[in-house]
């Protein structure tokens, strides 16, 4: 009976787990706590640039590692810093995605800002751009000064719907050529800090090329160990891990619980090559590569302040996509830049006529998928410094 216990099945290995049950383990699944910063948003904070703040921080990120510190200066400015310890070395080697990031970070802070009747003027590394890696120094300042005619952005309403898509892509429904354009249309920022370069395709060859090579480069990053290990280290496995530590990669849901009871899931075992976990983490985002109909690209320079446009056009990219009713996921492992991932980084970069300083900052898979869950957040408050 369901309700004693529960048979999961996963792979090719089947857990009875007993006891709990499977009611019990989808009570104890709720991952709410760390996803109050979504339903807190909108409540306001009693100052302007804590109220857009408080969207910002919804923004996407790799490893959903919210690398973002807010430092709040005199009454009208704040400036915006990495967290240094929160950056990705094994997999983001040059923090280009983490500032990508934090470029999507400033557009929904500018957004939301619109919303208050301000205009946040963004001046990024106001004390220079940082070179291989960033720095201590400031990612942006921004000021809020008040304007009647600050212009409201129609993406903004879409800022809770966004989600990243990590479920299989209803198969056969490519996004529509016109659906498609609209999504792409909408990477340009109105305040921009570079300029960017997006398209999208459902061309049935080069989807199913981009497919083998997303392939390719997922198992690259999968098989070497210290990447493979980065990742293993940042998964939050049931509510428990992740309500303590609501950033990393969340893996949520009754059976997962089960599989981390049963000791099947855990962090060590994704870290092993051939175990169980690794085989299912191998085989679960193959998976959804496999399912995508459409692939879409953002094309930029590729200097600090690139990055952060990069950031700004990705989210509105991804906003539109919510708008639309188009899941959405970044497939970033082939843009990564370290000596395994160089062959497949140079074979997308011809195969698209793509050459330096120009470079491929976002691929992403668009297809039809059932909405998800907001994914977990640190509260507004832990990300302020002083
Ligand atoms: C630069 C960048 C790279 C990303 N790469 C991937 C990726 O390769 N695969 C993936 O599933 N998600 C990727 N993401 C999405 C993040 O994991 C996601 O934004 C984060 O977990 C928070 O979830 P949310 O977007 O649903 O709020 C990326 C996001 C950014 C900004």
């Amino acid at each position: 009976m369901l309700s004693r216990r529960a048979l999961l099945v996963t792979g090719g290995s089947s857990i009875v787990v007993l006891g709990a049950g499977y009611a019990g383990l989808a009570a104890r699944s709720s991952i709410a706590p760390a996803q109050a910063p979504w339903k807190q948003a909108a409540k306001g904070f009693g100052d302007v640039r804590l109220n857009a703040a408080a969207y910002a921080i919804l923004a996407p990120n790799p490893h959903n590692r919210q690398p973002w510190q807010i430092r709040l200066e005199g009454e009208d400015r704040l400036t915006l810093f990495c967290d240094l310890g929160r950056r990705l070395p094994e997999t983001d080697p040059p923090d280009r995605q983490i500032t990508i990031g934090l470029g999507a970070f400033l557009e929904l802070l500018r957004q939301a800002a619109a919303e208050q009747g301000y205009r946040a003027t963004i001046t990024p590394f106001p004390d220079g751009e940082p070179g291989a890696r960033l720095d201590e120094r400031a990612i942006a300042t921004v000021q809020f000064v008040p304007d009647s005619n600050a212009e409201r952005d129609p993406l903004f309403g879409l800022v809770l719907e966004r989600r990243t898509t990590r479920t299989k892509f209803a198969a056969g429904k490519p996004v529509p050529e016109e659906t498609l354009a609209r999504i792409v249309a909408a990477a340009d920022a109105p305040t921009g800090l570079a300029p960017l370069q997006a398209s999208g395709t459902s061309d049935p060859d080069t989807v199913s090329w981009l497919k083998e090579i997303c392939r390719r480069a997922w198992e690259i990053e999968l098989r070497k160990p210290e990447t493979c290990h980065e990742s293993a280290v940042l998964t939050r496995i049931g509510a428990k891990q992740i309500i303590a530590d609501p950033d990393g990669i969340s893996l949520k849901g009754p059976m997962m619980e089960a599989l981390h009871m049963a000791g099947i899931l855990t962090g060590p075992k994704m870290d092993e090559a051939g175990s169980t976990a690794w085989n299912s983490t191998m085989s679960f985002y193959t998976g959804l590569i496999d399912s995508a109909p459409t692939f879409a690209q953002l094309i930029a320079g590729n200097s600090r302040t690139d990055q952060l446009a990069s950031g700004q056009g990705w989210v509105r990219m991804q906003l539109a996509a919510a708008r639309e009713g188009v899941g959405f996921q970044p497939l970033s492992q082939v843009l990564q830049e370290y000596d395994e991932m160089a062959g497949p980084f140079a074979e997308i970069h011809d195969h698209f006529g793509i050459s330096a300083p120009a470079r491929i900052q976002g691929l992403f898979r668009l297809g039809y998928a059932h909405a998800e869950a907001p994914a977990p957040r640190w509260p507004l408050e832990s990300r302020l410094i002083t």
